[in-house]
């Protein structure tokens, strides 16, 4: 490429639940594309980073911060911009995805996911929107969603989780609409169903019926998700904004 419009080069990218899964090798792609890193997780992801540095040659760091709790986030920018000097993309991907049906759920059980995957990433996206405002500057935020936020997985049960998905995709749009005329760009991805952590626990005839139903005739891997983040990070989308990208082998289409 003459110009590469996909480059993160110069870019600091603050990643959220990259301690592991989707966050973890999303944050690889980032580095991959040029981009420095700052993790964010529950978890101590200190070896994380230095892996990502040895890797990709960026530089890369670590910070345990709770994404639900306003005051912990608003520290963990100061920090990271305080660390690596500026900051650029955020990947607002933290979440929980218990199944529990509805009729089961106890208000607290309902809270605490839309705690983590609703309010924790509308407070990531305002800190650090006001973070880029008050330098004068445009940026790019990604919110990992979900295609739960789309359609009703079966056959397990997980309303809170659906309902908290489909909030995040118009967030999205809706703060994207926002902040439109401040240059900073705001974009989803809704993954379908991805071979990590978070569903390693799941009972196998569950799995097996979720892959009979996808037209891949597979699930997806967190690699499969890095190219539409570097995208949307990158120069290659600066005309797209309140867009979801929707990642899923098809099963969504049919
Ligand atoms: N795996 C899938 O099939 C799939 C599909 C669609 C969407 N997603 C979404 O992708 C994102 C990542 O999922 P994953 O499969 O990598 O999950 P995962 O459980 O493997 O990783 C999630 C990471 O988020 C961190 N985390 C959880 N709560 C946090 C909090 N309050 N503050 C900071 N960090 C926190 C965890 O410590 C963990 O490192 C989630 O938002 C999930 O809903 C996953």
């Amino acid at each position: 490429m003459k110009n590469d419009i996909f480059s993160l080069k110069g870019k600091v990218a603050v990643i959220t639940g990259g301690y592991r899964g989707i966050g973890k090798s999303v944050a690889k792609s980032l580095a991959d594309a040029g981009a420095d890193i700052v993790i964010w997780d529950l978890m101590d992801a200190t070896e994380v980073a230095k892996e990502i540095s040895d890797e990709f040659g960026v530089r890369a760091t670590a910070l345990v911060c709770d994404v639900t709790s306003p005051e912990a986030v608003e520290k963990a920018v100061a920090d990271s911009a305080a660390a690596m000097g500026t900051l650029d993309i955020l990947f607002n991907n933290a979440g929980i995805g218990p199944h529990t049906p509805a009729l089961e759920l106890t208000p607290a059980d309902w809270q605490k996911v839309m705690n983590v995957n609703l309010n924790g990433v509308f407070y990531v996206a305002v800190t650090f929107a006001k973070y880029l405002i008050a330098q004068n500057k445009g940026g790019s935020i990604i919110n990992t969603a979900s295609m739960s936020g789309l359609i009703v997985n079966i056959p397990q049960s997980h309303t809170h989780y659906n309902s908290s998905k489909a909030a995040v995709i118009h967030m999205t749009k809706s703060l994207a609409v926002e902040w439109a005329a401040k240059g900073i760009r705001v974009n989803s991805i809704s993954p379908g169903y991805i071979a990590t952590d978070m569903i390693k626990e799941v009972r196998q005839d569950w799995k097996d019926a979720w892959v009979s139903k996808i037209p891949f005739g597979r699930m997806g891997t967190p690699e499969e998700l890095g190219g539409a983040v570097i995208y949307l990070a990158s120069d290659a989308s600066t005309y797209t904004s309140g867009s979801n990208i929707v990642i899923d082998g098809c099963y969504t289409v049919v």
